[in-house]
């Protein structure tokens, strides 16, 4: 009698502890892989979202950079991990779906593997070249590039990686051959275009604002309908010369797989309510970033949106023939 007792004592016991477990969700720091070099895109809006999940859940939420291979290395560690939700995982989602058609050892599927938390910020690609190059326009740019095929580098985050894929159709759509520069992020990409070792790069605001408005480098043109009020000066694609060039990213959070189901409504819940945080809002923005609205704030709007980007992406790196390199 006396060791049923404590049999169900124990069952009992241990059935408590699973409970408060799920609700003290997180109860030690949580890793935010990152598939790309510290100070670029996506590691600088993970740093920006994970101080508010920090303050809002009581715990750290510490960035790891995963560099390498277009960004397939992180998201192939990603969907490797424990789904317990004390690793999630920040991408960009270009990269994140192109990278399986891309890489023979992106062996993850991007969809399955994953598990939608929210978008943390749209972000539209600029045509962005060194301060001292040769052009005070696009037209010009595009002039000088005819006039040297080959000789322009572009630098970008890997094979893959939005600014890649954005500066393959900027060359498809403007008749260029430039040379591509593959790096582990378009943070150390940026820091070459400064020094002048790279010539262009079709980088998002998430990144470049800073030296833009200090006049690190030179921004020929915006690739959106509309100009971006931080930059006045800096003209439309359309109003530059090459209309219909408009390339936007987004990033955004995944848990993995098989994360148990009130970790990730506790995640999603924190990423709701950090839509509403006029602290995020204003940094998001200064980066010349928006926030996702409607269908798009929702777990299920980035659901819908990874999966139609994967069937885009995979069918245009079929057809144009993209290759990692
Ligand atoms: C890209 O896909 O180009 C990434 O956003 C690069 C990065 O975050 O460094």
């Amino acid at each position: 009698m006396k060791h049923k007792t404590l049999a169900l004592t124990a069952i009992a016991a241990s059935l408590w502890v699973g409970a408060a477990g799920a609700q003290e969700y997180p109860a030690k720091p949580v890793t935010v892989i990152v598939p790309f070099a510290a100070g670029g895109p996506t590691d600088v809006a993970a740093r920006i979202y994970r101080e508010i999940f920090g303050r809002t859940l009581g715990q750290q939420f510490v960035v790891e950079n995963a560099a390498g291979a277009g960004g397939t290395t992180g998201a192939l560690r990603a969907a490797r991990a424990t789904p317990d939700g004390y690793t999630i995982f920040v991408h960009n989602v270009a990269p994140h779906v192109a990278g399986p058609a891309l890489y023979p050892t992106a062996v993850y599927d991007p969809v399955k593997n994953f598990e939608p938390i929210g978008t943390l910020a749209f972000a539209a690609h600029y045509i962005v070249v060194r301060k001292d190059f040769p052009a005070k326009d696009l037209k010009e740019f595009i002039a000088f590039a005819k006039a040297n095929p080959g000789k322009i580098n572009y630098g970008s985050a890997g094979g893959g990686s939005a600014t890649h894929l954005a500066c393959v159709l900027f060359g498809q759509q403007a008749g260029l051959e430039i040379t591509h520069v593959p790096y582990r992020g378009t943070g150390p990409a940026l820091n070459d275009l400064v020094a002048g070792t790279l010539d262009l790069m079709c980088d998002q605001g998430l990144n470049m604002m800073g030296q833009a408005t200090a006049g690190g480098v030179k921004v020929l043109a915006v690739a959106q309908k509309t100009r971006f009020p931080g930059l006045p000066d800096v003209p439309t694609s359309a109003q530059a010369g090459l209309p219909g060039f408009e390339v936007s990213a987004a990033t955004a959070m995944y848990a993995i797989a098989g994360t148990p189901a009130p970790v990730v409504a506790k995640l999603t819940q924190t990423m709701a309510a950090a839509y509403k945080d006029a602290g995020v809002r204003k940094r998001i923005e200064d980066l010349a970033s928006e926030l996702p609205a409607g269908d798009q704030a929702t777990p299920a709007g980035l659901a819908a949106f990874t999966a139609s980007e994967m069937a885009r992406l995979t069918e245009a790196i079929k057809k144009g023939g993209v290759k990692a390199q």
